[in-house]
């Protein structure tokens, strides 16, 4: 097995520069979706009304999810030779996500909560996709559309939810 000596490339023959970017938009991903863990907790706490017990539950499966995909995630940095943030502080200045003071609140409130972070998601994880294709890391693109059939399958779930 040959080993690459170009040095624009990393160790596992990755362009540097292209996953440079890859990485710094996959920490940013992390840090909103470490926001997302706390807050969907928020959620699962804060949820009032006739449908607690239903949206108690379906937060409390969602922030489980997040808990596995910030995981792949960091991980996938230090896969591509990137170190991912790994504290509260970074997070929150990475974050492109807001945090929610702890109130009660209606189903109705939470879901659009939900339902608009998700959509930021999705976003992210499109644009990341597109940069890991750029930079031949086909393993971000996997990672990434994966989570995109996810979050388009909560969005339909929360659109569900809403139609009446
Ligand atoms: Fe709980």
């Amino acid at each position: 097995m040959s080993k690459t000596n170009k040095t624009n490339e990393n160790y596992i023959g990755l362009e540097k520069d292209k996953i440079e970017e890859v990485a710094k938009s996959l920490n940013s991903y992390l840090a909103d979706l470490n926001l997302l863990y706390v807050k969907i907790h928020n959620l699962h706490w804060n949820i009032e009304g006739s449908t607690f017990f239903q949206l108690h539950s379906v937060f409390e499966g969602y922030y489980e999810a997040i808990a596995k995909t910030l995981d792949e995630v960091a991980e996938r940095m230090l896969i591509l030779g990137h170190r991912p943030a790994a504290s509260m502080k970074e997070y929150l200045d990475l974050s492109t996500l807001k945090e929610l003071e702890s109130k009660g609140l209606s189903a109705q409130e939470s879901i659009n909560i939900l339902e608009s972070d998700f959509l930021n998601m999705l976003s992210q994880s499109r644009s990341i996709l597109t940069l890991a294709e750029d930079a031949n890391d086909q393993g971000t693109v996997d990672l990434m559309a994966g989570l995109i059939g996810e979050y388009e399958k909560s969005l339909w779930m929360i659109k569900s939810f809403k139609t009446k």
